[in-house]
């Protein structure tokens, strides 16, 4: 008997709540960020007393906890008052002016903008926000296609507070003139977690997510060690889950130190983003490449332009974009002439399924 000994059952699992896992859980506490979740608190506090708000750029690299801050921010506000509309906006999904405007409508409630155009619905949008005040957060505003919607909420808002999240510091300089002097945000830096910090935050993920006790702690440290390294919590959260499925692949009762090195093995060979964070263009774009791999820039555009009416610079940006997130890769050739092509493919296998 002994060898099946340490065999999982069927209806034993060392998941207690694999979700808690996914990278837009958002956990009841974010550990050290109180600071820059204050920060953001008296950002909007002015809001409270019938002022206009202060606005905010947020930086700082992938996976350490900016987007999460925030978010929580937004729910302990909307817990507060519902005389403040906080306003989420994923740039990656929502890149132009009529999407944007678009969902300010559903937030204020107002629905008829069926053969609406974009002006319209935004003013419409407008005239029931007046009645509150709003906080926006623009999240990965350098993939704002249409900037002129910061400019028009700027103008056209009365009370409200606006952060944006980018990993580019630069990024400002790249915001036209006319927006950038309406707005004249702060800056909060977001700075990678120490060692112990990163520690912190996937100790208390292990707590929650998982059964007691069936980490075994060398496993667990070198997948804390992995993450230090790398720098990216959402790296923390794959290898956390990749270890417990690859120990319940083996039917075992305990995650080891084997599991979690093969974990960060399937890790070195792939790039992390959260396929949710992904817009239907990018989405479109990634299901054309995913059915013909090694299509040219030029066969791709065949098809999204069918779609999609936008230039052909514009599909260049979205695969360049996708291709620094880790999603495609394009690789040059020189044909026979001597020309150049490139052709684009999907960059490894990735984490989440698309
Ligand atoms: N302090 C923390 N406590 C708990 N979870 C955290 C903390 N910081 C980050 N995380 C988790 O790590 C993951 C990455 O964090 P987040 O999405 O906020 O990164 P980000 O800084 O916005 O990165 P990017 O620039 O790539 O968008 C998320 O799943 C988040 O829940
Ligand atoms: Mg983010």
């Amino acid at each position: 008997m002994g060898i099946f000994e340490n065999m999982l059952k069927d209806s034993e699992s060392l998941f207690l709540n694999e979700t808690e896992l996914d990278f837009d859980y958002v956990p009841k506490i974010i550990k050290y960020r109180e600071n820059q979740q204050q920060h953001m608190v008296t950002c909007i506090k002015p809001l409270f007393q019938n002022k206009n708000g202060t606005h905010l750029l947020i930086t700082g690299k992938p996976g350490i906890g900016k987007t999460v801050a925030m978010k929580k921010v937004f729910e302990e506000l909307e817990q507060e008052t519902l005389d403040i509309i906080p306003i989420y906006i994923n740039c990656w999904k929502k890149d132009t002016f009529y999407k944007i405007a678009l969902y300010m409508c559903e937030k204020a409630g107002y629905k008829w903008t069926h053969n609406k155009k974009s002006d319209e619905i935004f003013k419409e949008a407008c005239k029931l926000l007046n009645k509150k005040k709003v906080v926006f957060c623009f999240d990965e505003v350098d993939k704002l296609e249409e900037q002129s919607i910061l400019y028009s909420i700027l103008e056209d808002l009365y009370k409200k507070t606006v952060f944006l999240i980018t990993n580019e510091k630069e990024w400002l300089a790249k915001l036209d003139q006319r927006i950038r002097s309406r707005m004249i945000p702060e800056i909060l830096e977001f700075e990678p977690y120490s060692y112990d910090e990163t520690k912190g935050i996937l100790e208390q993920r292990k707590e929650t997510a998982f059964v007691p006790d069936v980490w075994q702690e060398e496993a667990f440290e070198k997948v804390v060690e992995k993450t230090a390294e790398l720098g990216d919590i959402r790296t923390g959260l794959f290898l956390l889950k990749e270890s417990g499925n690859i120990a319940e692949g083996k039917s075992s009762k305990k995650i080891t130190l084997e599991h979690a090195e093969k974990a960060i093995k399937k890790l070195d060979s792939f790039k992390i983003r959260d396929s949710k964070d992904l817009g239907d263009e990018e989405k479109f774009i990634l299901d054309l490449v995913k059915e013909k791999p090694e299509s040219t820039l030029t066969q791709i555009y065949e098809e999204y332009k069918k779609s999609y009416k936008q230039s052909y610079r514009t599909l260049q940006r979205k695969v360049r974009d996708m291709e620094e997130a880790g999603l495609l890769t394009i690789k040059e050739n020189t044909t026979k002439q001597g020309g150049k092509t490139s052709t684009i493919s999907v960059a490894g296998k990735k984490l989440t399924d698309f």
